[in-house]
């Protein structure tokens, strides 16, 4: 009788997790068919503290100007970061709390620098198991000349990924966005990525400082695709990296004429409407809580594609972007930030749920056998 019990037992639970999904996504998100694990998502419209969001970290250092390579050095501090959420949290776009664009600032302040450094602002994400992903973010550049507006992903100074906003590059005929895989060549010119294979000055067709628009690279083994909102910039294929990093959104300046240019005369602003990431983890434990939880890889939901951008996230409409970690049941078992975490339980919800069927299923085949 026992061995018949744990047998019936063992058969009943092996059958119930072939087919058992516990939420969606159970098995990760997909870009255009190539599968990702994990995610990192903030939404800045609707943050009122950055610090309370285990995902970031504002950044706190200082340079000195020969090692920023320009007249001037850095001084990045969590005062220039400043989050300026929506005033309803049912809105997506409009002025923020302290007026001007919602979003999360970073800021340049303006005026030549009392100790040669000068202020600017930094986060990035605490998460640096990032290998192979597609990451973007929705973001507005300053317009004052005299900053470098920066989106990149990074592991050292030779394996980078880098959308770079030069304001001081912005005129009526001219609007670009830098795209730059750093690598050992730049580094041998002095980390100028110019003339090397993978650094392109790309045109585009809207001013980016009147605006926000989603930028946006995903990187995999063999290439880095650029985009600005869902349309391809350019495709690169030398010096991929292929160590684990982290993302970072930064605003600076360092005065070089050749480059950020600058220091600006006013402060100036670069305001993120939201990051979103959708990645591999470099991580062993992450990897093994994603073979835990894509127990069914072939059920319905169990991979989620990733929705595309096709217009700029710029009004009230276009700029209500997705969001998995705003949905129930979309992120169970995912590490996600303390203060957007919505999926609390479920995971261990529905294995109650899994638990209770079974055990109502072999009761009733003991019922049956008695
Ligand atoms: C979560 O996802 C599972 C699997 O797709 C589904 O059965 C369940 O109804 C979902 N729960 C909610 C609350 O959406
Ligand atoms: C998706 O993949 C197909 C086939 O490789 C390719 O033609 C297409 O351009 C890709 N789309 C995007 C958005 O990358
Ligand atoms: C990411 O990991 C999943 C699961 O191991 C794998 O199927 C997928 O091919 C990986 N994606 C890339 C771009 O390496
Ligand atoms: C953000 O939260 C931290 C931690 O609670 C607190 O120290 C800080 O003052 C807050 N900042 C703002 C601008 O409210
Ligand atoms: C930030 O977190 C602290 C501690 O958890 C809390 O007291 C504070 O109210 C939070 N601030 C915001 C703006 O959410
Ligand atoms: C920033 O770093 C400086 C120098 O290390 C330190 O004195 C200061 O307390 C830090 N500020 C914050 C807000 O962490
Ligand atoms: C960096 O900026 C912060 C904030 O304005 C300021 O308190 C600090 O003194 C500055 N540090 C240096 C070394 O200039
Ligand atoms: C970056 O990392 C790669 C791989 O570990 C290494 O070969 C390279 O020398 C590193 N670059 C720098 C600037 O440290
Ligand atoms: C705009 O900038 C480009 C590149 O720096 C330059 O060649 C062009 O002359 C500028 N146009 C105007 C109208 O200033
Ligand atoms: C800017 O570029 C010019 C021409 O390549 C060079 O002579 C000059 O030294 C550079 N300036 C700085 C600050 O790097
Ligand atoms: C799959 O996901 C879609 C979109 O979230 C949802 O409407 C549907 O109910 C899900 N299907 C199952 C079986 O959970
Ligand atoms: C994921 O689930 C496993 C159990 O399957 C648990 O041990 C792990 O702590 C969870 N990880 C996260 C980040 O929630």
């Amino acid at each position: 009788m026992f061995t018949v019990l744990s047998s019936l037992f063992g058969f009943s639970v092996t059958f119930l997790s072939s087919q058992l999904v516990r939420a969606d996504c159970e098995c990760g998100y997909t870009v255009n068919s190539t599968l990702y694990t994990d995610l990192i998502e903030t939404d800045f419209l609707h943050l009122a503290n950055i610090t309370n969001d285990t995902d970031w970290q504002p950044q706190n250092y200082t340079v000195t100007p020969e090692l920023a390579r320009g007249p001037y050095g850095k001084n990045a501090s969590i005062s220039n970061v400043v989050a300026n959420p929506l005033k309803s949290p049912y809105d997506w776009a409009g002025d923020g709390v302290n007026g001007g664009d919602a979003g999360l600032q970073l800021l340049v302040r303006g005026g030549l620098p009392q100790d040669g450094l000068i202020p600017m602002a930094e986060v990035a994400t605490a998460r640096t198991d990032m290998l192979y992903g597609s990451f973007r973010a929705g973001m507005k550049v300053t317009g004052t000349p005299g900053t470098c507006g920066a989106f990149f992903w990074y592991f050292n100074d030779t394996q980078e990924i880098d959308m770079e906003f030069l304001s001081a590059e912005f005129n009526s005929t001219s609007q670009p966005v830098n795209l730059v895989l750093q690598s050992p060549e730049s580094e041998e010119a002095g980390f100028n990525a110019a003339n090397t294979g993978t650094f392109q000055v790309h045109q585009l067709n809207f001013t980016p400082s009147q605006g926000f628009h989603e930028y946006r690279f995903d990187w995999s083994p063999n290439a880095v695709d650029f985009y600005a909102d869902g349309v391809l910039l350019d495709t690169m294929t030398s010096a991929v990296p292929t160590a684990p990093g982290h993302i970072t959104l930064s605003h600076w300046s360092n005065g070089d004429p050749n480059w950020s240019a600058g220091p600006p005369t006013e402060d100036a602003i670069l305001t993120v409407e939201y990051l979103k990431g959708y990645f591999n983890s470099s991580d062993a434990a992450r990897q093994q809580d994603w073979s835990k939880r894509c127990i069914s890889p072939s059920a319905v939901n169990a991979t989620c594609p990733v929705p595309e951008i096709t217009q700029a996230p710029n009004g009230n409409a276009s700029a209500h972007t997705f969001f998995f970690s705003l949905q129930a049941n979309d992120t169970g078992n995912q590490t996600v930030s303390g203060s957007s975490k919505k999926s609390k339980g479920i995971a261990l919800d529905s294995t109650l749920t899994g638990v209770v069927v079974s055990t109502v299923m072999l009761l009733s085949m003991i019922w049956g056998l008695v």
